[in-house]
């Protein structure tokens, strides 16, 4: 019989026996960052750079505490926590959800500097830091719709 690697005899999968797997999955972000006072902080500094930033603070309702909730618990889900967001607003569709706001280079680059100054003043170590980054970059220029 050929045995497949990573599986067992019988071709399921076999978690005990893949080569060259001397250990446990590796732990979500969200558990190697400690959770979710990882991602209030983060949240928390984020926001208090828009509520002082010229372009994107008048895109933002007066209160900022629901946006801040809704931010906080997408990131907590999508990087591998409780699933509270999707619970409370559904699919993110998050390209959709920004439609309503004129997001063009001026208003994706404040969002960016305000989160990548976020990140790197968090207590995140710097594997955790590139990584976040990476996805905040891209992610930022998935929300643009605007020309300019
Ligand atoms: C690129 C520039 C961006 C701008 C100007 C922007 C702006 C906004 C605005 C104005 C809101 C609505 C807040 C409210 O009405 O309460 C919002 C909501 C939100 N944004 Fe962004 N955003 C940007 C990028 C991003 C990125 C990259 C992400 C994710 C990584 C993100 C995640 C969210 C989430 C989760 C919400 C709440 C959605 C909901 O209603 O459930 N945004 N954003």
């Amino acid at each position: 019989m050929v045995e497949i690697p990573g599986r067992g005899p019988d071709g399921a999968p076999s978690f005990a026996s893949a080569p060259g797997d001397d250990g446990p999955p590796p732990a979500s972000l969200f558990a190697r960052v400690g959770g979710e006072p990882f991602f209030t902080a983060l949240v928390e500094h984020f926001y208090d750079a828009v509520a002082e930033d010229p372009v994107l603070r008048p895109l933002y309702p007066d209160d900022l505490a629901e946006a801040r909730g809704h931010l906080r618990g997408f990131l907590i889900q999508y990087w591998g926590g409780p699933a509270d967001y999707s619970a409370l607003r559904g699919h993110p569709r998050l390209r959709m959800r920004h439609a309503p706001f004129r997001v063009a280079s001026a208003e994706r680059e404040a969002w960016w500097r305000h989160m990548s100054a976020a990140v790197r003043a968090s207590a995140a170590g710097p594997a955790e830091q590139a990584e976040l980054l990476a996805y905040f970059d891209r992610a930022a220029d998935a929300m643009v719709n605007a020309p300019g």
